[in-house]
């Protein structure tokens, strides 16, 4: 942790007594408290906002805390495994980089510095269409495997051209979004009049002419976008149109339902990702927590072996723990990461990925589970 960092944490009215003292963020929420301090007003509330009350923004946190974990004891738990593997790639640690938008909104390098921070912890780096780095700049400065968000727009040979440009640049899947056919609305976006500052822009869209948010008298720019390019008429049609254009595994992002999952494996899809897009669509929508079992259940009930992995307010090694208890592969997270970049570039995303991994370790040996195939559902209870 930078000496940096360090300085800014001290400086975040701790306890009187230790103000002068260096100190290094012992959990992600100390480094979304940096974060703020350092983000302009219209950047923190756009990553921090979610829609309308933000009821779904605090359910998928809350969701958390109503489940109790039953730990096992006397498990020789010397050695803990940590490492697994997703669409069959290896990584370290089952928590991969969750797709945001607009990261040199939180620090000048951007989606470059994401993509390192993902490849120094062993994990995927899931890069959003959003990017303000273009797709191929990105898997350059990448050590490790890059997948690619999808939003279709309207326009789908500029869709096309994504999906061509992330195969040759060397992505290794698609991550197509299908929660946003519109922008939920985040009221403080709106508030704002959201814009991407001078110099920024949609960078993987601009040789097709959709680089800008355009400008949107009472709105947030980014709502005014999507509403304008992006294609509000998306089907299950067009999951198998995606999958018929590429060879490359593609996964669905955004599934709060059994029935649509089975959609999903009977389109093909090589998995899904439980989510309501971190609580930034449809407000009061369920926590992905809540769904998740019911959704690995019926598709387990029908022998669809597709992976199931998961995203929303996750905060803590003992929140992937229940998530993976409840039939997750893996989890993702995102504003962390944020968090993260915000506060110290890449080294302070490889610290959110860092905290992370050992909360993970010490919940899997307090929880009596070595390997993750130990961590099973009769570790989580209802109830506090
Ligand atoms: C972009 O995908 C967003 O949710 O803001």
């Amino acid at each position: 942790c930078s000496s940096d960092l360090q300085g800014a944490l001290a400086g975040l009215g701790q306890p009187s007594g230790i103000e002068s003292r260096p100190m290094t963020p012992v959990n992600v929420f100390e480094l979304e408290a940096i974060a703020r301090e350092r983000l302009s007003l219209e950047a923190w509330d756009y990553y921090a906002g979610g829609a309308h009350d933000e009821v779904t923004l605090r359910g998928n946190r809350a969701a958390y805390d109503r489940l109790s974990l039953a730990y096992r004891v006397l498990v020789d738990v010397s050695r803990r495994e940590l490492a697994t593997t997703v669409l069959g790639q290896p990584v370290a640690l089952p928590i991969l980089v969750a797709p945001t938008a607009f990261h040199r909104l939180a620090t000048p390098e951007g989606e470059r510095a994401t993509a390192r921070a993902a490849g120094a912890a062993g994990t995927v780096m899931i890069l959003s269409t959003l990017s303000t780095t273009p797709l191929e700049e990105v898997v350059a400065a990448a050590s490790g495997p890059v997948w690619f968000q999808l939003y279709v727009y309207r326009d789908r040979k500029a869709t096309e051209g994504l999906v061509r440009r992330a195969e040759a640049a060397g992505c290794r899947a698609l991550v197509l979004t299908v929660d946003a056919p519109l922008l939920g609305r985040r009221e403080r976006d709106v508030r704002n009049r959201f814009r991407l500052p001078p110099g920024l822009a949609v960078a993987n869209l601009l040789p097709d002419g959709y680089g800008d948010l355009p400008p949107a008298a009472a709105d947030s720019g980014l709502a005014a976008y999507v509403a304008s390019f992006l294609d509000p008429a998306l089907t299950w049609r067009d999951v198998a149109w995606l999958q018929s254009i590429t060879t490359l595994p593609v996964l669905v992002k955004g599934i709060v339902r059994p029935d649509d999952a089975l959609r999903a494996a009977e389109a093909g899809a090589a998995g899904v990702v439980v989510s309501n897009h971190g609580g930034r669509q449809l407000d009061t929508s369920p926590a992905t927590l809540d769904v998740l079992p019911e959704i690995a259940d019926a598709l387990e009930a029908r022998g669809h072996r597709i992976e199931v992995l998961m995203d929303g307010g996750v905060r803590r090694g003992t929140d992937v723990l229940k998530a993976i208890a409840l039939g997750a592969r893996a989890v993702l997270v995102g504003r962390p990461i944020l968090w993260g970049l915000a506060a110290d570039g890449e080294a302070g995303a490889v610290l959110a990925l860092r905290l992370l991994r050992d909360e993970l370790d010490l919940a899997m040996a307090l929880a009596g589970a070595p390997t993750l195939a130990d961590v099973t559902r009769d570790l989580v209870r209802r109830g506090p």
